[in-house]
């Protein structure tokens, strides 16, 4: 792509597709494995982002919460593989994915178990056998546009939280990463950083944001989304 065309690009509205709430992977047909994740803060980025016009897609994980803007395009799923099918499909429509769904990192190794029936309780112990699940996040960076923007969320926690997001930034070749301490989980705020990838140009010094509500700290991610978008055309010549 050129860069009269990258710059073309970012000059109409942006295409966000977000990913928001936890994955459940089935251990029998009435049991999961999933993460405790209500998916508010991604639901409030998707609002905001459609109240600024931008063509919303949001793909929410089983949670009760869900977006109240009929501007958000919602789609839904239960399992990580659900969500790497999704991506599959829509990642290659946006110019922006915010990936702040908390995918579960394990599930039941396939064939372990029928997860059409309902295991019975037994007296003797039972062992499962769990194997990774795939990291969605890096598979989508290695096959993503150099014209598209990628942002992760890393929680993780207070006392190795910025080296580990950096180190995840790198290794997961993102654009922004969010780095939120473990210890304010399921607070109604945010207290966390921004921590940003050379070729943006606002140095490697992440930025504190917070403490702050969601739907403050969404407005805030949004416009350093919106800067690095303008600066995308240097991204590509990087
Ligand atoms: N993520 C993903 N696929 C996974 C696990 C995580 O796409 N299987 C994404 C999350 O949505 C988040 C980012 O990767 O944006 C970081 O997630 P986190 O759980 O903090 O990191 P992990 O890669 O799982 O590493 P670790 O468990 O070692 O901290």
């Amino acid at each position: 792509m050129t860069q009269q065309a990258l710059g073309e690009q970012t000059a109409r509205r942006p295409r966000i597709l977000l990913t928001a709430g936890p994955t459940h992977e089935p251990i029998d047909a009435v049991r999961f494995i999933g993460n405790r994740s209500s998916g508010r803060l991604g639901i409030a980025l998707a609002e905001a982002a459609a109240s600024r016009g931008w063509e919303t897609g949001l793909l929410l994980g089983p949670t009760c919460q869900q977006p109240s803007d009929s501007r958000v395009h919602l789609e839904r799923f239960r399992t990580a593989e659900d969500l790497r099918g999704l991506l599959r499909t829509r990642l290659p429509g946006a110019d922006v994915l915010v990936m702040a769904a908390a995918v579960a990192d394990y599930r039941a190794r396939s064939g372990a178990l029928d997860p059409g029936t309902k295991l019975r309780r037994g007296e003797a112990t039972l062992v499962l056998e769990l194997e990774p699940t795939p990291d969605l996040l890096a598979e989508a960076a290695r096959g993503a546009r150099p014209d598209q923007l990628l942002i992760g969320f890393a929680l993780e926690p207070g006392g190795r939280l910025l080296a580990s997001a950096s180190e995840k930034l790198r290794r997961k070749k993102l654009d922004l990463i969010v780095a939120n301490p473990l210890e304010t989980m399921d607070a109604s705020g945010i207290d966390a950083w921004i921590l940003a990838s050379a070729w943006i140009g606002r140095g490697e010094e992440p930025i504190r944001v917070g403490p702050m509500s969601k739907a403050e700290f969404a407005d805030r991610l949004l416009d350093e989304i919106a800067r690095a978008l303008e600066r995308i055309p240097n991204k590509a010549t990087c």
